[in-house]
């Protein structure tokens, strides 16, 4: 790891070391900063915060806010909230994840997309919806969701 890198780790755990919720807090931060939790990051955060790795990997594993892989340059968030899901929302997410060749949750090889379901977007009237990074889309059929997608690829 570089040495920047370092300091704008050690940044972070100095500003929230001595919180409750210290590991979590520093979780977030290095996560805005770096992208996602590397396994390097990881180990590094252990070593300063002598607290074990594999400690700080079943943390950053169980929250969805943290990622331990790489991210893609686009985030699409497809809708299985109750309403998108009986307009087709969980088929949606099959199917993107089929054609992005992406397993659930995942990113694509050329790390162009990062794949992710979640629930209600608040806005079930034009469901079943996809986000991609700020911006929502929908109705959606398959068809145009993988329009829209393409829209997006480099
Ligand atoms: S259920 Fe999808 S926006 Fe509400």
């Amino acid at each position: 790891m570089d040495l920047l890198t370092c300091r704008r780790l050690d940044e972070i755990i100095e500003k929230y070391k001595e919180e409750k919720s210290a590991l979590v807090s520093i979780l977030h931060a290095v996560q805005g900063q770096e992208d996602y939790l590397s396994e390097e990051i990881i180990d590094y955060l252990s070593e300063k915060l002598s607290i074990p790795a594999s400690q700080i990997f079943g943390v950053a594993s169980y929250y969805k806010a943290f990622s331990t892989q790489p991210q893609g340059k686009h985030t699409i968030k497809v809708c299985d909230g109750t309403s998108c899901h009986v307009r087709g929302g969980e088929k949606l997410l099959t199917r993107l994840g089929r054609e992005l060749q992406i397993a659930a949750e995942g990113t694509s090889e050329d790390l162009q997309f990062s794949l992710k379901k979640v629930r209600c977007q608040g806005c079930c009237q034009v469901g079943p919806v996809i986000q991609i990074d700020d911006v929502v889309h929908g109705p959606l059929t398959q068809e145009k969701a993988l329009k829209i997608i393409k829209e997006h690829g480099d």
